[in-house]
């Protein structure tokens, strides 16, 4: 059975870049973002491309812009709103054979993530949910210290049919989330045969209805892992559709305990304004959709990175006082192919 896994390391062996094979995409990107490829900078990768993909582009120098998932945007030229799936808005959580409404942006919601933490806290849905995001992801990327200190292993449900079983989504939300998470490696420079391999692997794995079961997280046993389960989503080759049950639309909360797009809203304004930076107070009690601003101690560093013959310029935010403004306007070395790609939305196109 080929697996997601397998397909992402054939794809890096068939593609052109000359790489040493043993490198994964985690790796690749550890080594050419921040140099020492440790279990710590392993996870502050995922970390960022986590958030990125959520929240929109929240790094200076992105190289693409990015909308966020759980901000309003467009897949393939219709609108795609995928906040009420998170806010509680609908009744689509799978919490033991029972759809419920739950808000996972119960803990600060964009703000923390703006800092490249996944909460303020460590107890919420918020915390919860994203940091399993982040070892799941880690695990699909194939990082090397995955399941080792610094890098905790996938402690969620590994199988993602469990998972969105409520939700019913359709190919154009799919497609919007897989478009966010390629918009956000492209946006910290990474190239696009290899976002292509991952958007591909995402199609393949969680895209097609009635999926047979595959096991997606090392260790897991395999299991349904389709989470494209609504009628209009393309049927998978060895379809096995008697093992999935008939997909539901979810009900709308009579409820909702979390943010809405107003709510948010300024928050990612308060972000893009540049107001939400790393100083060590910022993260002490603070409640949900509390605004923390300060300057005082950011400052951007450029790393220029020569990798497989292409340059990655990236330019990020570190905790070192400054006496001066921060230049944030430094330099961005965007590959124009990669802009007209993303541009064009031509990643997403792929998918369907
Ligand atoms: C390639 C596509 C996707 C992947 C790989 C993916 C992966 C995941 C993972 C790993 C979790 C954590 C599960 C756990 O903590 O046990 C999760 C939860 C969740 N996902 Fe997705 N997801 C995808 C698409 C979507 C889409 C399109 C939506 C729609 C809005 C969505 C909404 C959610 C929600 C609301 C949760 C929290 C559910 C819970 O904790 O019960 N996901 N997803
Ligand atoms: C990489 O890690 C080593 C040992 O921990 C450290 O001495 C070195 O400064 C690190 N290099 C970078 C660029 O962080
Ligand atoms: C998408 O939403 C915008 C703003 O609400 C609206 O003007 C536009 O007509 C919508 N487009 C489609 C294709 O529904
Ligand atoms: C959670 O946060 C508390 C309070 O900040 C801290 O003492 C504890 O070590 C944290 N636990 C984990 C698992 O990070
Ligand atoms: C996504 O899957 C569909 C089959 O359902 C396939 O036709 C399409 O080429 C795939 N896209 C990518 C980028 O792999
Ligand atoms: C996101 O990236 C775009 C394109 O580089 C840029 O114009 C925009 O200012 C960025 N937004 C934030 C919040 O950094």
């Amino acid at each position: 059975m080929i697996g997601l896994r397998q397909i992402l390391v054939s794809s890096l062996l068939l593609g052109a870049e000359v790489y040493a094979q043993t490198d994964s995409l985690c790796d690749k990107y550890t080594k050419a973002l921040f140099t020492n490829n440790t279990a710590e900078n392993q996870y502050t990768l995922l970390v960022k491309v986590v958030n990125t993909a959520l929240i929109g582009n929240y790094t200076a120098g992105a190289k693409v812009k990015v909308n966020g998932i759980l901000v309003p945007g467009m897949f393939m030229g219709q609108n795609v709103s995928l906040l009420h799936y998170f806010n509680g808005g609908l009744v689509s959580t799978n919490r033991g054979s029972k759809a419920s409404a739950v808000n996972f942006i119960d803990d600060g919601g964009a703000i923390p993530l703006a800092l490249d933490k996944p909460a303020n806290g460590n107890t919420s849905n918020q915390y919860k949910l994203i940091t399993h995001l982040y070892e799941f992801f880690g695990a699909l990327l194939q990082c090397s210290m995955y399941g080792k200190t610094g890098f905790p292993a996938y402690s969620g449900n590994a199988n993602m049919y469990d998972v969105h079983k409520y939700m019913n989504l359709d190919p154009t939300e799919m497609g919007y989330f897989i478009q966010e998470v390629g918009l956000s490696a492209a946006s910290f420079g990474v190239a696009e045969a290899d976002i292509l391999a991952v958007a591909g692997a995402l199609n393949g794995t969680f895209n097609q209805r009635c999926a047979p079961p595959v096991a997606v997280i090392p260790s897991a046993q395999a299991g349904l892992q389709a989470i494209c389960i609504n009628t209009a989503c393309p049927l998978a080759t060895s379809a096995m559709c008697s093992s999935y049950s008939t997909a539901v639309e979810p009900a709308t909360a009579t409820s909702t305990s979390g943010p809405q797009l107003t709510d948010l809203a300024p928050q990612l304004s308060s972000i893009a304004a540049g107001e939400v930076t790393k100083t060590e107070m910022m993260s002490s009690g603070a409640t949900s959709g509390t605004m923390m601003m300060t300057g005082s101690m950011a400052t951007t560093v450029t790393d220029v990175i020569t990798s497989g013959g292409s340059v990655i310029t990236m330019v990020r935010t570190t905790e070192v006082p400054v006496t001066s403004v921060p230049n944030a306007g430094a330099v961005q070395t965007v590959a124009p192919l990669m802009v007209a790609v993303a541009g064009a939305g031509l990643v997403g196109q792929m998918l369907l």
